[in-house]
């Protein structure tokens, strides 16, 4: 038996639950106390995540240069997520992103319902991550969809919602891969290794790109539940496009929630479990969710990039020591992601769980 064919129960769209008015969220929706948004304190409103200027980043002058990798290296050691501006990506193309986005999920419901997914690729439009049936759900919808590997890239998997909507996408992913590989490159150096040392333990030019775009409907009760429950996550690096508008991500910083204040047209980057398993700890993966609320609804874009599923990923020999042995053992992407694919989003406990004991 395959408990990955199809959804144990039947889908309910968020938003259509949303759009109801009804004035109570179902039951199903309903987090226990602990992880309701209230429960641990959330730090003063000055606190943000560090925001970095890679401008200059390419320059002559290397000092600044140095500064640059330096705040990247803090921030990939004590944050796990940063925001970067003058990244190179084209604003308007953001901008253009998004507004596709909004119209899918604005779109009639039966014009969504073509492209609803199955927990077996989970491409497409879907409503729950993990396939446990009775299990309490996130207030999200989302829709995914691969770039890379390219025979994995399906375009009638993609929505075609607008004439030049596949061609926004194509060049929305292209540009991210992009910034990815440099940012790769940056990580590699801060770990002390060559600069093209940590993109081929990824695998090289066969690594995965794909995207999950959320969409969270107003909530009539936001106190009780979550858009995004907590989760680190489980692939290489994350470059979030967040709602300009609506804020709701948190990052968890020392036992707190820090609410992320996105800077307009930055991208928030964040660390994945695989480059906390090939650091062996030195970057780390940081827990994070999203809070929904009952006035606006909220769109962001996950774009991850990910090592090459089938080879496998352990610390990197370089970054193990007599004083600094591997902390996890060799898995690979595949075998990794089948566990969020059938649980949903966990907290930390994957990662945590590989631990090799000592
Ligand atoms: C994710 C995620 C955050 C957000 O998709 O993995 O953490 O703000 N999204 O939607
Ligand atoms: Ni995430």
């Amino acid at each position: 038996m395959n408990k990955l064919q199809d959804w144990p129960e039947p889908i309910v769209r968020v938003q259509s639950l949303s759009d109801s008015g009804i004035p109570l969220i179902p039951e199903r929706y309903v987090k226990p106390i602990l992880q309701r948004p209230s429960v641990n304190p959330t730090t003063s409103n000055d606190v943000n995540i560090p925001v970095i200027d890679l401008a200059r980043l390419y320059g002559d002058d290397h000092a600044l240069r140095a500064t640059i990798l330096d705040q990247i290296s803090i921030a990939c050691r004590e944050w796990g997520f940063f925001q970067v501006i003058n990244h190179g990506v084209s604003p308007q193309l953001m901008d253009r992103a998004r507004e596709v986005w909004r119209q899918f999920f604005h779109s009639p419901m039966e014009v969504k319902q073509a492209y609803a997914n199955t927990p077996k690729t989970y491409e497409g439009y879907g409503s729950r991550l993990g396939v446990e049936k009775g299990a309490i759900l996130d207030w999200s919808d989302y829709y995914f969809l691969h770039y890379l590997p390219l025979p994995l890239k399906d375009y009638n998997k993609w929505p075609a919602i607008t004439a030049d909507c596949r061609a926004v996408l194509d060049e929305y992913g292209k540009q991210l891969v992009e910034l990815c590989g440099k940012l790769m490159k940056v990580l590699s150096i801060n770990l002390g290794l060559g600069e093209e040392q940590l993109q081929n333990a990824f695998g090289g030019e066969n690594i995965g790109a794909c995207l999950r775009v959320n969409f969270y409907p107003k909530c009539p009760q936001p106190d009780l539940t979550l858009g995004l429950s907590s989760h680190s996550d489980p692939g290489g690096m994350t470059l979030l496009l967040p709602d300009s508008n609506v804020p709701g991500l948190q990052v968890r910083k020392d036992g707190n929630w820090i609410t992320v204040k996105p800077v307009p047209h930055a991208f928030i980057v964040n660390i994945g479990d695989q480059i906390q398993v090939l650091s062996n700890a030195t970057c780390k993966s940081v827990e994070h969710r999203v809070m929904v609320n009952s006035s606006e609804e909220r769109l962001s874009l996950a774009f991850f990039y990910n090592p090459r599923s089938d080879i496998p990923i352990e610390p990197l020999k370089e970054l193990v020591a007599p004083d600094r042995p591997p902390l996890y053992p060799a898995m690979t992407f595949d075998e990794y992601r089948l566990f969020i694919r059938m649980r949903g989003p966990c907290g930390k406990s994957q990662v945590e769980s590989l631990k090799s004991p000592r």
